[in-house]
């Protein structure tokens, strides 16, 4: 059987991290693509990583480029490409810089790979998202973002932590937007089963939720230079392995929602059905009274910035 086809735009910290999961998860074959202003980096980094293969004990073919040539035909683009915040920086003060890299990128990605699904990981999330999707024009269940897969499993690890059980008990969802308005959903957190409401006080969920929405603050913070990247890069490859093996996982993603949940033709995380088609269902939740009013200000806040995106896509 032909292995997928993975190509990876932006070798930095996040597409090479993904590179690195996906290729010890075999999920296929590997191309990482950077601007040709880095010089050879890309080609060093997939050399590392297909030297790192006969230890691991993985076979694909890993190869590192900056011509979109090399990436054709791929059956999964992932997109990295961008600047990441600094310290004080929010994800939305890279719109401008980040809108104008996606939509160049989008724009080979649309010539290149007419028929690849697109996971979409840089920032401002959710309008980097529609503006891959813009510029494509692919149908929109084969566009989608990854930030709800990270942000859950943040949330995830903190409940872990705080009750010192295992991060695999631990399951959780999350809507909204990937920034301060995300919405993590305390009533659908269980661990083992159980309602995290019976685990933890209100006081303690609230923290939790509140770390979770920090989370990407907190590691730039620690990290001084740039933003996080493992976890971002093992959720990525989380959805990729649920493209690539059809696996029907339901999953937390940024997906094109227009009756669903009344939001109207834009990206938002939202629960959704990940299999080879894409994001094949949208699970719409019947929602607590605060959870709705949270949801329907986060995408107020997302239309906000696809809104200022677009005029200055104008200008
Ligand atoms: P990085 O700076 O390490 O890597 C970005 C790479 O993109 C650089 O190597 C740069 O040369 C490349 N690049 C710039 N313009 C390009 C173009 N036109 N074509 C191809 N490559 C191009 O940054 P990092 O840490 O990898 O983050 C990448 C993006 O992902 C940032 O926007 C960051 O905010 C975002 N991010 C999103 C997360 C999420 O959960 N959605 C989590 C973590 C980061
Ligand atoms: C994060 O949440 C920066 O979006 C990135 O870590």
């Amino acid at each position: 059987m032909k292995r997928a086809k993975i190509s990876i735009i932006g070798a930095g910290n996040v597409g090479a991290t993904t590179a690195h999961w996906c290729a010890s998860m075999e999920l296929g074959d590997i191309v990482l693509l950077d601007i040709p202003e880095v010089g050879d980096m890309p080609k060093g980094k997939a050399l590392d990583l297909m030297q790192a293969s006969p230890i691991i004990g993985f076979d694909a073919d890993i190869r590192g480029t900056s011509d979109y040539a090399d990436t054709a035909g791929s059956d999964i683009v992932v997109i990295t490409a961008g600047i990441p915040r600094k310290p004080g920086m929010s994800r939305d003060d890279l719109l401008a810089t980040n809108a104008q890299i996606v939509g160049k990128v989008a724009e080979q990605i649309r010539k290149t790979s007419p028929h690849a699904i697109i996971i979409v990981v840089s920032n401002p999330l959710d309008a980097m998202v529609q503006r891959a999707w813009q510029v494509t024009s692919f149908p929109p269940y084969r566009v989608m973002g990854q930030a709800g897969v990270l942000d859950t499993a943040r949330f995830r690890a903190f409940v872990a932590m705080e009750l010192g059980v295992s991060v695999e008990d631990v399951s959780a969802m999350l809507l909204g937007g990937h920034g301060d308005s995300m919405v993590p959903l305390a009533s659908c957190s269980s661990v083992g089963g159980i309602p995290l409401t019976q685990l933890l006080s209100q006081e303690k969920i609230a923290a939790i939720t509140q770390r979770t929405r920090d989370g990407g603050a907190e590691i730039v913070k620690l990290l001084q230079k740039g933003s996080a990247y493992y976890a971002p890069a093992a959720a990525t490859a989380q959805m990729v392995e649920a493209i690539v093996k059809d696996k029907k996982r339901l999953l937390p993603c940024a997906a094109y929602c227009d009756r669903e949940y009344g939001v109207g033709g834009y990206y938002i995380g939202v629960p959704v059905i990940l299999g080879k088609e894409g994001v094949e269902r949208i699970i719409e939740l019947s929602l607590l009274p605060d959870e709705e009013a949270a949801f329907r200000k986060s995408v107020e806040v997302v239309k906000g910035l696809v809104q200022t995106m677009n005029k200055l896509a104008r200008s």
